[in-house]
């Protein structure tokens, strides 16, 4: 299959798409996760894109949509993905579309994940990341860790993103409402989007997802 996954910060699309990707056998390409590695490689693209990811605005259009071109050229990708924070505006969905154009391939959903902007607030407020592994994902009230600051998974150092902190995350709600959503029109116009809802355990919104999906069986 291929997905695109949207929502706002904090959503939990990370958290959802780690267990879709296992779920479905298909790569999880987050863009935040391959600035991430990037800026802690200190690559030029790194160091380009760091101001922007801490003030919380989008890097660069061309910056991202070669990225995401480069990742979906490798082979584990050929049989589908699912795509965590790409695209996220109008002008990278339509370089989206003309990419997988080429390739002579179409999305098969959109799958959109809704939470109330207070809940969002909370869960960003509270979350923790392994410096180990981005997928190492936890929260200090609604998923803690069994030591706290140690991830349960490899012992890893658990940190704070810069770009969680109480002001950032406006901005980037702001973000989302004004350059973001207008993507969900632009592909409900094709037809491609399930809406859900992201509240509730995790677990129980994998299987909304999958069921969304059509694929709970
Ligand atoms: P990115 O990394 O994509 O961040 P984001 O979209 O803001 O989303 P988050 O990672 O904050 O949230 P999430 O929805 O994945 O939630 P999570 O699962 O972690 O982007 C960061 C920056 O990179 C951007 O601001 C931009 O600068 C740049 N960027 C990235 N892509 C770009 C692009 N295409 N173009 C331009 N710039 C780009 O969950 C959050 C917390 O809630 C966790 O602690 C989790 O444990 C907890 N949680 C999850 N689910 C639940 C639940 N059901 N109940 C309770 N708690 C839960
Ligand atoms: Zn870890």
């Amino acid at each position: 299959m291929r997905i695109v996954l949207v929502g706002p910060p904090g959503a939990g699309k990370g958290t959802q798409a780690v267990r879709l990707a296992e779920k479905l056998r298909i790569p999880h390409i987050s863009t935040g996760d391959l600035l991430r590695a990037n800026i802690s490689q200190q690559t030029e693209l790194g160091k380009l894109a760091k101001s922007y990811m801490d003030a919380g605005n989008l890097v660069p259009d061309e910056v991202t949509i070669a990225m995401v071109k480069d990742r979906m050229e490798q082979p584990d990708a050929e049989g589908g993905f699912l795509l965590d924070g790409f695209p996220r505006n109008v002008q990278q969905a339509e370089a989206l579309d003309q990419l997988l154009e080429t390739k002579g391939i179409k999305l098969d959903a959109v799958l959109d994940l809704e939470v109330p902007e207070d809940e969002v607030v909370k869960r960003i407020a509270g979350r923790r990341i392994c410096r180990n592994d981005s997928s190492h994902v936890f929260h200090v009230t609604y998923s803690p860790p069994k030591k706290e600051g140690v991830c349960d998974v490899c012992g890893g150092e658990l940190y704070q993103r810069e770009d969680d902190s109480e002001e950032t995350v406006r901005t980037r709600l702001e973000v989302y409402h004004t350059q973001t959503e207008p993507i969900i029109a632009y592909y409900k116009a094709q037809g491609l989007v399930v809406t859900i809802s992201s509240l509730g355990p995790v677990d129980k919104i994998t299987q909304r997802a999958l069921k969304a999906l059509k694929r709970d069986d």
